[in-house]
């Protein structure tokens, strides 16, 4: 006989209540899967809705850059102040702890390095890699104008297709390439072309002029790539219009981990991203997180001299 002890009648029912409908927090993502929603969610914060995605995939052409020598000294240090890591998949096993925490977007494109034609890039990773990785998005270069146009438009497609038999999201970054012109009317012809065949994020430069053009014309959230090291102050300023006309976050590199203090940097970068801080107020942030930590490498060498 089944147990009937402590059985309540309509008691926590509420038929009067109708089922509470939230929409999904992102642009453009309200009819993805639970599971893409979900892995979104782990890039994205879903309080301010942005994300501080610290992208150090420079390796897969560049090899090991100034900054990302030694990732496990460098940028293991780094993670917890990040939404996410973009990262090759050697990067991702050889070096990150599991246990981090943060999402993971996964360099899904590859091929040629700095010495050849950068856009003739083929899919380098399978979905099942992916899954075994339990990787939240796959990063895939888009050449809109380059030699291999074409091919790495296909690229996109094609991980779009098995990311969404899976619940991965994939992330299609544009306008890499010395020889583009880089500017609003370009980007929004890239992002939109990225968004259009599927990306349910695209990743573009910031330009001075129009920027807020492209994200108004992109229906997933746009978020903007750092691009060669400048000032802390200056790429505090260029976060803080970025995000002031519609990114979704940034996706930086070199501005992070090339700075003098990279955690005090990734930091203030954070007060912007999703406090929407002044630079100037996020960059006196910075200059506090750098001289902190100074003091607090002075006391830890202190102690373990007396050691
Ligand atoms: C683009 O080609 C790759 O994702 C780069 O490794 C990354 O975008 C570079 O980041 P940053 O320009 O901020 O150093």
């Amino acid at each position: 006989m089944a147990d009937t002890e402590g059985k309540s009648e309509a008691k926590n029912f509420y038929p009067e209540i109708p089922a509470k409908r939230e929409a999904f927090f992102l642009k453009g993502a309200g009819a993805l899967d639970w599971g893409m929603q979900n892995r979104l969610s782990r890039i994205f914060n879903p309080v301010s809705g942005r994300t501080v995605m610290l992208a150090i995939d420079h390796g897969y052409f560049q090899g090991p850059t100034s900054g990302l020598e030694r990732v496990d000294l460098n940028i293991v240090p780094l993670a917890p102040y990040a939404n996410a890591l973009m990262l090759t998949r050697g990067i991702l096993r050889s070096t990150i702890p599991p246990a981090f925490a943060g999402g993971v977007v996964l360099r899904a494109s590859g091929g040629p390095s700095i010495l050849k034609e950068l856009s003739n890039e083929q899919i380098a990773v399978d979905i099942e890699d992916c899954v075994r990785l339990n990787v939240n998005a796959m990063a895939v270069q888009v050449f809109v104008g380059g030699e291999f146009e074409t091919q790495s438009i296909h690229n996109l497609t094609r991980l779009v297709d098995a990311g969404n038999r899976y619940g991965i999201a994939t992330l299609g970054v544009t306008a890499v390439g010395k020889t583009l012109t880089r500017d609003a009317r370009y980007l929004r012809l890239a992002c939109r072309i990225s968004a259009e065949l599927g990306a349910q994020v695209v990743k573009t430069y910031y330009v001075a002029e129009g920027f807020e053009t492209i994200t108004a014309s992109c229906p997933v959230p746009v978020v903007m790539a750092g691009g060669k090291k400048i000032g802390e102050l200056d790429a505090l300023r260029m976060a803080y219009d970025a995000i002031s006309q519609g990114a979704a976050g940034v996706d930086m590199g070199r501005n992070i981990f090339q700075s003098e203090a990279p955690a005090a940097m990734i930091q203030a970068v954070g007060k912007v991203v999703h406090e929407l801080m002044k630079p100037e107020q996020a960059y006196d942030f910075y200059q506090t997180f750098r001289h902190e930590k100074k003091d607090a490498e002075i006391s830890v060498g202190s102690s373990s001299a007396r050691r």
